[in-house]
C-alpha cells in the first residue's frame, strides 16, 4: 500500500483543529467519565458495562474500556472513542463533541483555527458563566444591603459562623421576594435565557405559550452558597432556608455547567490543604465544610445531595492517596457508608486509602467540632474505620459465625465485593482474610477466578491459533498495536517496518512510531490520530476485532507475527533475486543482498 497518499494521513486543513489538540485531548479525557455522566455504568473486570443507549436491549451488552479509551456494543456494533460517543449520543457535530469534551477537563480549543461558527452572541459556555459569577455577586450584595438580610446574618451568627469564613465561602442571601435576580439581572430577552439556562430562574409559564413570559427567582428566602467546580468556576448555587422550613436545601439543577455527580462542594479551594495533609475529609453539608473551615480544617469537601460517585473518588485521589467519608452515626449514615463503599471498590489501587467516621447519632461534623473543637474532630478522623474493617465488620455482624451455613453466607456476601477489587496487596490480604475468618483456602474461594467481562474475546478465548474469520498477519500485528500500544515498546528495530513492504506496512508503523514511549498512549488517541485518513473506518473495526490471544502470550505473539513479517519480506526478495539471476546477471549489490538473504535463511529456517 505503499502508494502516493501514504497512511492516508492528512494533516489537518488550515481551519481545522489541530491533531495536536485531539490528541493533547484524548490523553486528558476519561471516557468512562463522559459516558457514565450520560449512561450510568457497572464496573465488570477491566471494563464498564450497561445496557447499549444506540439500541433496545434488556440485558448489557454495551462495554467501554477504560485502558482502551473506547466503547463497543456486542449487540449492535456500535464503537467509538468519547468523541464519537458525543457525536452518536447528543447528536453533536465533531467541533461540538471536542469542544464539551475539552470543557470537562479545562482545555481551551485553540479558537484561531476552530472552524464552527461562533456561538450565537450570549449562548456559549462563557456568557453562561458570566452570568452566573454576576448572580453570585448580587447574592453577596444582598447579604449585605438588601433591608431583610438581618435575620439570615442572625441566623449565620447564631450558628456561630463568623464573617471571615462567610466571606470566605462568598455566602450571600436570597431576599424573599419572587423576582429579584430575575428584575436584576434578566434586563434583556438573551439575559432571562442565560438565567433560565443556569437554572437561576423559572418560567411562570411553564408552558412557555404565553407571549410575555414572566421569570420568577428559583432560590428566595435562603442563605446562599455558591458552588465552585474542580476549576475554581462559580457553576451553580445551595440554598438553605433561614431557620426552618421544606426543603431544606434546594440546589441548582442539572445545567450545562453543574453536573452534581462531578463536582464536590469546596473541592477546588480544599485542593492545597488536601495534598499538604495527603488526605481529604468528605462530609455530607455545605455547613459541615463551611464550619470545618472556620475551626481550620480546610481539607474537607461535600458531595452536592447526591451518593458518591466514581468520578467524586477519581477527583479526590488525584490530589491525595487517603479518603475519610464521615457520617452520621444513624441507620442513614450506615447505608450511605455502605453505599461510598461500594462505589470505592474498584478504585482501591494499592497505596490508597478510606476510613469511614460514624459520628454520634444526630451529630455532624459542624456540631461536633463546635463541641469537641479542632483536635477532638481530628482525632475522631484519625480513629476512623478503615474500609477492610468496615466491609467486614459489617457484615459479619449480619451472619451467625458459630454456624458453618453462617460463614458460608459470610463468603457469598464477602466474595463478590473483594472481586471488585483491583488485582494486588490489599485485595490478596482481604482474601486472607476471609480465609482465615471461613477456614477456607484461597482456592476453595475461587479466588482465581476474577470476573471476566463478557466480551466474546474473553468467551471464547484460545490460546494463540487465531480461530476465526483469517485474519492477515498484518491485520493482526495493526490490531494488537491498536488495542495494546504499549506493545510498540518492543518493537526493536522500528525502522525496519517503515521498509515493510506489505499492505498495510505504512499503518503499523506510523502506530508504532506514534506509541513508542508514550506511555499514557490509548486506542482511542491512536484512532483520533487518522481520523483524517480513509483508513479510520478500518482501524475502527481492528480496535474491537477480537485477536483470541491471551494476555499472558500477547507480547510473543506480537513478536512472532512482526517476525512473521519481516521474513516473509525477505523471502520475496529472496526470490525476486533468484528469479533475477536467473535471467540476467545481478549488479554488484544485488549480489551482496542476495548472499545475505541466503545466509540469514540458513542461520534462521522457517
Ligand atoms: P444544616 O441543617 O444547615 O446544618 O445542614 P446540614 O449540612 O447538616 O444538612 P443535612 O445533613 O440535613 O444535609 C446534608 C446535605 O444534603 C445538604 O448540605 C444538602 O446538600 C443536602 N440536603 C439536605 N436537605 C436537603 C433538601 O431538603 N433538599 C435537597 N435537594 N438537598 C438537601
Ligand atoms: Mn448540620
Amino acid at each position: 500500500m505503499r502508494t502516493s497518499a501514504g497512511t492516508g494521513y492528512n494533516p489537518p486543513m488550515a481551519g481545522k483543529i489541530p491533531g495536536t489538540f485531539i490528541d493533547e485531548l484524548m490523553a486528558r479525557v476519561d471516557i468512562v467519565d463522559v459516558i457514565d455522566r450520560r449512561v450510568p455504568l457497572t464496573r465488570k473486570g477491566k471494563e464498564f458495562m450497561a445496557c447499549c443507549p444506540f439500541h433496545e436491549e434488556k440485558t448489557p451488552s454495551f462495554t467501554v474500556s477504560p485502558t482502551k479509551q473506547f466503547y463497543h456494543c456486542f449487540g449492535c456494533g456500535a464503537h467509538g472513542t468519547a468523541i464519537g460517543f458525543l457525536m452518536e449520543y447528543a447528536n453533536l457535530g465533531f467541533v461540538e463533541s471536542v469542544e464539551e469534551l475539552a470543557d470537562g477537563v479545562g482545555l481551551e480549543v485553540p479558537t484561531e483555527a476552530s472552524n464552527r461558527p461562533p456561538p450565537a452572541p450570549g449562548e456559549g459556555t462563557d456568557d453562561l458563566l458570566h452570568m452566573v459569577s454576576r448572580a453570585n455577586t448580587w447574592f453577596q450584595e444582598q447579604l449585605r444591603n438588601h433591608p431583610d438580610a438581618s435575620q439570615a446574618v442572625a441566623y449565620l451568627k447564631g450558628r456561630g459562623l463568623d464573617g471571615r469564613v462567610a466571606a470566605d465561602f462568598g455566602i450571600g442571601f436570597a431576599p424573599d421576594n419572587w423576582s429579584g435576580l430575575a428584575d436584576a439581572l434578566g434586563t434583556s430577552a438573551q439575559a432571562q435565557k442565560q438565567l433560565m439556562k443556569a437554572g437561576l430562574v423559572k418560567n411562570k409559564d411553564d408552558q412557555g405559550e404565553s407571549k410575555d413570559p414572566r421569570y420568577y427567582d428559583r432560590m428566595r428566602g435562603r442563605i446562599i452558597f455558591p458552588i465552585e467546580d474542580h476549576r475554581g468556576r462559580v457553576v451553580g448555587f445551595g440554598g438553605r432556608i433561614v431557620g426552618s422550613g421544606e426543603p431544606k436545601y434546594l440546589n441548582s439543577p442539572e445545567t450545562p455547567l453543574f453536573h452534581k455527580g462531578a463536582e464536590l462542594y469546596g473541592l477546588h479551594r480544599a485542593r492545597r490543604a488536601i495534598a499538604a495533609e495527603n488526605k481529604s475529609i468528605v462530609v455530607e453539608g455545605y455547613m459541615d465544610v463551611v464550619s470545618l473551615s472556620q475551626f481550620e480544617v480546610e481539607n474537607s469537601v461535600a458531595a452536592l445531595g447526591t451518593a458518591t460517585t466514581r468520578v467524586h473518588l477519581q477527583r479526590l485521589f488525584r490530589l491525595a492517596p487517603e479518603i475519610v467519608f464521615c457520617f452520621d452515626g444513624d441507620n442513614a449514615g450506615r447505608s450511605a457508608a455502605w453505599k461510598a463503599m461500594q462505589v470505592s471498590l474498584p478504585e482501591m489501587q494499592d497505596g490508597r486509602q478510606i476510613g469511614f467516621l460514624f459520628l454520634e447519632e444526630g451529630e455532624d461534623p459542624d456540631t461536633t467540632i463546635r463541641s469537641e473543637g479542632r483536635d477532638g474532630f481530628m482525632e475522631r478522623v484519625a480513629g476512623a474505620t478503615s474500609l477492610p474493617d468496615f466491609l467486614f465488620d459489617s457484615l459479619v455482624d449480619q451472619v451467625d459465625m458459630n454456624r458453618i451455613d453462617g460463614k458460608a453466607r459470610l463468603v457469598s456476601m464477602v466474595k463478590p465485593l473483594l472481586l471488585q477489587l483491583p488485582r494486588g496487596a490489599l485485595q490478596d490480604m482481604m482474601f486472607a482474610r476471609l480465609s482465615s475468618l471461613s477456614g477456607l483456602t484461597d482456592s476453595q474461594l475461587g479466588k482465581g477466578q476474577q470476573p471476566q467481562p463478557s466480551a466474546p474475546s474473553r468467551r471464547r478465548r484460545q490460546t494463540g491459533n487465531i480461530q476465526e474469520g483469517q485474519i492477515s498477519p498484518m491485520a493482526l500485528a495493526i490490531s494488537l498495536v491498536l488495542q495494546n500500544p504499549e506493545l510498540a515498546e518492543t518493537v526493536a528495530e522500528p525502522e525496519e517496518l517503515h521498509a515493510l513492504k506489505t499492505q498495510g506496512a505504512d499503518i503499523l508503523a506510523r502506530l508504532v512510531d506514534l506509541s513508542a514511549g508514550e506511555p499514557d498512549q490509548n486506542t482511542a488517541r491512536l484512532l483520533e490520530a487518522f481520523r483524517d485518513s480513509r483508513y479510520h473506518g478500518y482501524l475502527e473495526k481492528l480496535a474491537v476485532r477480537p485477536t483470541y490471544i491471551d494476555d499472558e502470550s500477547r507480547e510473543a505473539h506480537f513478536a512472532d507475527t512482526i517476525n512473521h513479517l519481516m521474513e516473509d519480506q525477505k523471502e520475496q526478495r529472496r526470490l525476486q533475486l533468484l528469479e533475477k539471476s536467473r535471467q540476467q546477471s545481478l549488479e554488484s549489490g544485488e549480489k551482496q543482498e542476495l548472499t545475505t538473504l541466503l545466509q540469514a535463511r540458513v542461520e534462521n529456517p522457517g
